[in-house]
């Protein structure tokens, strides 16, 4: 696997070769083990599979670094939260939406399945019995009943409210059951399944609620029944809801960090979760959640004062676009300069001698290629990584076909817009 990484050591090096001839090595591109069932309990966009993390740790294990302690700064659903856990090692993250906080603390808690299904008979009878609701602002439910037939909104607002009355106060368990009812929402509404963009589909039949939420539950107890006991002593696990560029720096520093970045442009996480948002009252309009979301198209920016702060690759990029497309520039401007200012971060969670791993993809937009991955070893070159090595890997995910059709789905014709069929795993090491 090793042999296959291309050094890059210095910026020139970089402008002049860019990534795009690094070699794709398949030793990245597929597991033969099966991934834990603990994965699949929500469904969450551009979740990298878990076999990236358990490389990753062997990677740099191979690199003579004992990676005790692993941050992601893009936690997501969880899936290095739950590896570390799987391996051993202690964990930090953080995730700005609410969603995916919720589906990493509820993957990481140490729950009993036993007691965990304990609550389910009185959750569902007391749903059965119907009449009660959750609080949910005018504004929410006026949102919130586009999306759904009014029996399968009053059974799901029953189910909550269930749900809020059975399971304990902040506890765990209710974390776990409010998951499951995230989980379920897009079964049981109008949403256009394997959409990557909310739209309706009005003559759906929508899944019936509480059939659906117990055989989820179901799942969620299976998942942890195969978990077992775990092999090694278990370490601290931190999930946190905070934005990366601005949350509290983990009390001791990491030894390793495994991400992968937001795309620009191209998953609205705080839209394409806002049956769970609002229902779950993170929050009365889901578009407040775009709010510090890096890589979303929502934010203003005046292209001309910031475009100092952008490196090299960042500059060449944005500037091709803005011909093209000015309103696209500057998405990727902004998208350019979290970026960066996220690789100083990465750079101070760091112990002296930490490797930080990230998975990114490149695209094409307006016929422009948005080198991400060249921009990202850039970054963080200039963060003070000594160097980055690079390697190809081919998406495998059945669904990941390069195209997408004008709603935004996946379409195997070659007339969308083009989208990655290879991504890089950047390995940078202080
Ligand atoms: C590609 S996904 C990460 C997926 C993750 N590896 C997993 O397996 O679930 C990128 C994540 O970055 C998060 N994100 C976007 N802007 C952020 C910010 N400013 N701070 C923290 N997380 C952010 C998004 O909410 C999204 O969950």
């Amino acid at each position: 696997m090793e042999t296959l990484f291309v050094d890059i050591t210095d910026v020139d090096q970089l402008w002049s070769r860019r990534l795009r001839d690094v070699p794709a090595d398949p030793a990245w591109d597929v597991s033969d083990e099966r991934e834990p069932r603990m994965h699949r309990i929500h469904a969450y966009p551009a979740k990298f599979p878990a076999f990236i993390a358990t490389r990753a740790f062997a990677y740099a294990r191979g690199h003579g670094l004992n990676p005790r302690r692993v941050a992601d700064v893009f936690c997501g659903c969880g899936t290095v939260a739950h590896e570390a856990q799987r391996a051993g090692l202690a964990f930090w993250g953080c995730d700005i939406n609410p969603v995916a906080t919720l589906i990493a603390r509820t993957k990481s808690a140490r729950l009993d399945p036993q007691t965990l299904l304990s609550y389910l008979g009185s959750v569902l009878r007391r749903a059965e019995r119907g009449g009660e609701r959750p609080d949910l602002s005018p504004a929410a439910e006026e949102r919130l009943r586009r999306w759904f037939q009014p029996g399968q909104f009053d059974a799901l607002g029953s189910l909550l409210a269930a749900i809020r009355e059975e399971t304990p106060t902040d506890s765990m368990y209710r974390d776990a059951y409010e998951c499951m009812f995230s989980a379920i929402l897009k079964a049981c509404s109008q949403w256009r399944q394997r959409s990557i963009k909310p739209a309706l589909h009005p003559t759906k039949i929508p899944s019936p609620v509480l059939p659906t939420f117990a055989q989820h539950m179901g799942r969620l107890a299976r998942a942890l029944s195969e978990e077992g006991r775990p092999a090694h002593r278990q370490r601290p696990v931190e999930i946190h809801r905070a934005n990366a560029l601005t949350v509290a720096r983990p009390e001791r520093l990491v030894s390793m960090i495994i991400s992968s970045p937001p795309y620009v442009t191209s998953y609205e996480y705080a839209d394409l979760h806002q049956l769970s948002s609002l229902w779950l009252g993170y929050a009365d309009d889901y578009r407040d959640l775009r709010a510090g979301s890096i890589g979303s198209a929502q934010h203003s920016l005046n292209l001309k004062r910031s475009v100092n702060q952008l490196n090299r690759i960042g500059n060449q990029v944005v500037f091709s676009l803005y011909d093209q497309d000015r309103r696209a520039a500057s998405a990727v401007a902004n998208y350019y300069i979290d970026m960066q200012a996220i690789a100083r971060r990465c750079r101070e969670l760091l112990a002296p001698q930490g490797i930080a791993m990230f998975v990114i993809g490149n695209t094409k937009y307006a016929g422009v290629d948005i080198d991400n991955a060249s921009h990202l070893a850039e970054s963080l070159l200039d963060a003070g990584f000594g160097r980055v090595r690079a390697v190809r890997r081919t998406i495998s995910n059945k669904i990941a076909t390069p195209f997408r059709d004008n709603s935004g789905r996946f379409s195997r014709t070659r007339t969308g817009h083009h989208v990655y069929a290879h991504e890089y795993v950047l390995m940078a090491h202080l």
